[in-house]
């Protein structure tokens, strides 16, 4: 009993805290979420786009295999190569980077 009270108490107070936040900041919040939304458009675009070109001239090397510096150069070299729009190279490239390193330390494609 006094358990379930202790977890019912916590889940109230983390749900009146962001709520709380959320009405403190709701154009950080907003902002946030659309960099959110714009980085999600972005890997799914640079997956697809990787799925598609990177495999025409050899096979294909897994995201873990080159640091997130070695694909920055690496797509950087390949897009001159094969002749990949910028956007395109963009957008795999954020990709790549997202997925060569664990979540917890990727850091986002624009370096910051
Ligand atoms: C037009 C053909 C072509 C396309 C498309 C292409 N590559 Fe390549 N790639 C090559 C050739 C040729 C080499 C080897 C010679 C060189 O380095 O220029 C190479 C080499 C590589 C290498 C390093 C060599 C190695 O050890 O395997 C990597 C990594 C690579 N490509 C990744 C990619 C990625 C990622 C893409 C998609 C963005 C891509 N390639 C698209 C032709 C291509």
């Amino acid at each position: 009993m006094f358990r379930t009270l202790l977890i019912t108490s916590a889940f109230l107070t983390a749900g009146w805290s962001s709520a709380a936040l959320a009405q403190q900041t709701p154009d950080a919040t907003a902002q946030a979420q659309a960099a959110e939304d714009a980085l999600a458009d972005q890997i799914g675009r640079g997956a697809e786009a990787w799925a598609n070109t990177c495999s025409n001239c050899h096979n294909m090397r897994s995201p873990t295999e080159l640091s997130p510096a070695e694909w920055d150069m690496t797509v950087n070299h390949m897009r001159v190569r094969a002749n990949i729009p910028g956007d395109v190279a963009e957008d795999i490239k954020a990709f790549l980077i997202l997925s060569s390193t664990p979540v917890e330390e990727a850091p986002s494609p624009d370096g910051n």
